[in-house]
């Protein structure tokens, strides 16, 4: 039996907060709040299922910072202080356990999907891919001055959250959100000082962090999410990730989780990894163990990790200090208690498609699946690790229709 105990070790952040065990749940959007964009109820149950499940952080699914500015329905948005009494239940109910609950925040940018943005922005006004122009509006080029509203919205919600009981807060950096647009020299090809060279494209990333930390303080976790690679001709690289890895570790961030890929390069689901990667589970270890020794930030690797084997051989590898996990938990809430426990060794995560190629094609079916089980966890049920693919496409269909379906969740995330 594979050695639990470096996955039961604390982890002591550089702000000095305490990470009970080495698991942590990375986010997965919930779409639960409200037609207006405001948490429920169903969000406190969900992250009180989790926090009992024994993972030592768990972050939530993205927080939008701007209710104009969606991922799809259903996000929440912070802006401001209205809907306080009900963050402060759900920190709560999700801190329980002393459990770290960090609050993932993000502005979508382009991939924001025409039946929530008319027109959503971007770094420059480059669209994505022409085979998602019916799904996603072209984005206008940000101005200056909304750059900076921007980097406010950002600072304002940490705030919130922070106010709120959260107990940490992180920056989607990855992929292909408005974060990560500004990293890529295909999507942000401005000449001012947000573009051009890395330093420039870097920029919106560092002042949000510097604002976010300016809010929060000093002993407050401030984590980001990042692309080891955009995966995407002329996008945004592996040694430009390492380089910005180095600058935000400098700035003092607390803990950078890799990922990579974007909506339109997923590789964060591991789809097109190579067999030789996926024989090590995880899908970005060779990345973290290149970046180890350049920073002292805690590393969280996420994407493709199954098995309390390959967890700890990552962990005592020494190449990562955290294990990401995302769908795993969407299946078994308490996957981590039981794992440390020793009560099971694995999970099996498999392919979650109807066998219809037509509806399969549409690629989204997973995160809709996954979603579901979310939604059956937050009303109180257990999850169902075989409920039919297409039985879920149906239902999704009755609430949203082809177009709802394909919008709503085309997302890796
Ligand atoms: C339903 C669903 C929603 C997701 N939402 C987010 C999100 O809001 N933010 C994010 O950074 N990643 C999101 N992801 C990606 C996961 O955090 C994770 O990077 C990916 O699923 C790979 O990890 P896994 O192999 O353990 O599932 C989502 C994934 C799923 C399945």
């Amino acid at each position: 039996m594979s050695n639990l105990e470096s996955l039961s070790k604390p982890l002591t952040l550089r702000c000095g907060a305490v990470i009970k065990n080495r698991i942590g749940k990375s986010a997965m959007s919930e779409a639960l709040g409200t037609v207006d964009n405001r948490p429920t109820e169903l969000l406190v149950k969900l992250y009180d299922a989790w926090a009992k499940g024994g993972t030592g952080l768990v972050i939530t699914g993205n927080v939008m910072v701007d209710r104009l500015a969606l991922g799809e329905p259903g996000n929440v948005a912070i802006e401001d202080e209205r809907d306080l009494s009900l963050l402060q239940r759900w920190a709560q109910a999700g801190s329980r356990d002393d459990t770290q609950l960090w609050v993932q925040l993000n502005h979508p940018g382009k991939q924001s999907p025409n039946m929530v943005s008319k027109q959503p922005v971007a770094p420059s006004a480059i669209p994505l891919e022409p085979r998602f122009s019916s799904y996603f509006n072209p984005p206008r080029e940000l101005s200056p001055g909304d750059i900076e509203a921007v980097i406010e919205r950002f600072a304002t919600a940490a705030a919130v959250v922070k106010k709120a009981g959260f107990t940490g807060v992180q920056i989607h950096g990855a992929h292909g959100y408005l974060v990560s647009q500004f990293l890529s020299p295909h999507h942000n090809q401005r000449k001012d000082q947000w573009g051009g060279s890395l330093e420039n494209r870097a920029r919106f990333v560092m002042e949000i962090y510097k604002a976010i930390r300016q809010q929060v303080g000093d002993e407050y976790p401030v984590s980001i999410k990042l692309n080891s690679a955009d995966f995407q001709r002329g996008g945004f690289t592996e040694e430009e990730s390492m380089t910005v890895v180095e600058m935000l570790d400098q700035a003092g961030m607390d803990l950078i989780e890799i990922s990579g890929g974007t909506y339109e390069a997923p590789e964060m689901t591991g789809k097109n990894v190579k067999a030789s990667t996926k024989e090590r589970e995880a899908y970005f270890m060779e990345y973290a163990e290149n970046i180890r020794s350049r920073v002292k930030t805690a590393l969280m690797v996420t994407g493709g990790f199954r098995t309390a084997q390959g967890m700890v051989d990552a962990i005592e590898g020494g190449a990562t200090d955290m294990i990401g996990l995302a769908r795993p938990l969407a299946v078994e809430p308490d996957f981590s208690a039981r794992l440390l426990s020793g009560a099971t060794q694995s999970i099996d995560v498999k392919p979650r498609i109807t066998g219809i190629k037509a509806i399969d094609d549409m690629a989204m079916m997973e995160t809709v699946w996954y979603a579901r089980q979310l939604e059956r966890i937050a009303k109180g049920k257990t999850p169902k690790p075989n409920e039919s693919p297409f039985l879920v496409f149906l239902r999704q269909m009755l609430r949203s229709g082809v177009k709802g379906f394909r919008t709503q969740r085309l997302r890796a995330n």
